[in-house]
């Protein structure tokens, strides 16, 4: 029967758009490598990605700390619930042959080969795959400190996804994403942009500056992928499915990080304590971190340090000294030009610290969960004929 129906390639599955809501949680801006993930992921998810290779093969470049790392441990996070499961390679340690060994093992009848646990096995790479899940991610940081041995083991992986080990045996790399970064050209994009976007962008937006800033990121995206040919050869990037230039992260984007990484804090106290407590920053507060944890050259990881050493090494004092106890609701704010701390309310239960929390970031946290629903059953009761 013919038909003449016009579809509409841009829409994507319900699984691949979750990812792209879960991502868009996690991650600020970098629209085009969370586009890029769920694009490859989506491929996967219908069996249309090229057989035999891995699922993706990413190059990320882009300033110090614009969320290159980030974005693949996010998406770890949402696919496998677990951020920690990213298998790291960082390229600058493996110079040495000997050091290749660490990778690969070496072979049988070397001095300690039976020693060696390569770091590449399929045992490595499957180890956090889930029923759900048969996913491994695996991260090459800064590539471009590769030496000779360890670029001719990567283009291998890239192009056949196979790996032959010391001993060897074989290694399938086909349910893998890769992801590769490197700073490469890293300089000569910054210095085009600190003294046009970054603080700038606090200034009020006019159509003008927004096309300026357009243009701007179209140059810094230009000099980023001219750098990356001049420094790696075409056999190398003709097996990448994708180059994506992280921009650096102005005054707006930074502020929404700092919510970000104040939630992740929270997490960590509901997940590190049998008795946690709950905290809130004041817009002061969060103004003060903000301001600290700005620097044009280390990104949003000069904000990540500023709020360790002003929030949660101060925290852990009051916690060291008794002066925050499990169920207490903990008020940030600033006084005197510096971070306070005020106990408003103590012996919460965790659901009424739950909701002091904002959801609408970050992934809901499956250890709170459980917390919640094994606490005692008055407090459930309590919760439940409140909320009917
Ligand atoms: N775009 C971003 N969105 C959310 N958080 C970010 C972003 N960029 C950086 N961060 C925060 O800063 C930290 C350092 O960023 P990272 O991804 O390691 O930088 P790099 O680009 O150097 O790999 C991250 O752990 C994360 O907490
Ligand atoms: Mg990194």
């Amino acid at each position: 029967m013919r038909s003449n129906v016009s579809l509409d390639p841009t829409r994507t599955g319900r699984e691949a758009s979750q990812l792209e809501r879960d991502l868009r949680r996690l991650i600020v801006g970098q629209e085009e490598a969370i586009e890029q993930i769920v694009n490859m992921y989506q491929m996967n998810l219908t069996g249309l990605n090229a057989p035999g290779r891995p699922i993706a093969n990413f190059l990320f470049l882009g300033p110090t700390g614009s969320g290159k790392t980030r974005i693949v441990e996010a998406t770890a996070e949402a696919l496998l619930k677990n951020s920690k499961s990213v298998i790291k390679i960082d390229c600058a340690e493996f110079q040495h042959s000997h050091e290749i060994a660490k990778l690969i093992g070496s072979p049988p009848g070397y001095l300690g080969h039976r020693e060696t646990h390569p770091l590449l096995s399929q045992e490595v790479l499957n180890q956090h795959h889930t029923d759900a899940q048969k996913l491994s991610f695996l991260l090459f940081d800064e590539i471009e400190k590769s030496s000779d041995a360890l670029w001719n083991l990567l283009l291998g992986i890239l192009d056949k996804a196979t790996l032959t080990l010391g001993d060897n045996r074989k290694v399938d790399f086909s349910r893998c994403l890769i992801f590769m970064t490197s700073n490469l050209g890293a300089n000569e994009m910054s210095q085009l942009t600190t003294s046009k976007l970054g603080f700038s962008s606090a200034l009020p937006a006019t159509d003008l500056t927004a096309r300026n800033n357009q243009k701007l990121g179209e140059k810094v995206a230009r000099t980023g992928l001219e750098a990356a040919r001049r420094k790696f050869t075409p056999e190398f990037i003709n097996r990448l499915d994708k180059i994506v230039v992280f921009k650096p992260l102005g005054e707006s984007e930074l502020r929404k990080i700092v919510d970000l990484e104040l939630n992740q804090v929270q997490q960590r106290i509901f997940n590190s304590s049998d008795r946690p407590f709950v905290f809130t920053a004041s817009d002061g507060a969060k103004e003060y971190l903000l301001k600290e944890g700005t620097d044009v050259k280390y990104g949003a990881r000069h904000l990540k340090r500023a709020i360790e050493r002003l929030l949660v090494q101060p925290m852990s004092n009051l916690i060291a000294t008794d002066q925050v106890r499990g169920g207490d609701w903990i008020k940030v704010d600033i006084a005197d030009g510096r971070i306070s701390f005020n106990r408003e309310a103590e012996e919460l239960p965790v659901h009424a610290m739950a909701e002091l929390v904002d959801n609408s970031i970050a992934l809901p946290l499956a250890s709170l969960a459980q917390a919640i629903s094994a606490e005692p059953a008055k407090i459930q009761t309590a919760r439940s004929s409140r909320r009917s």
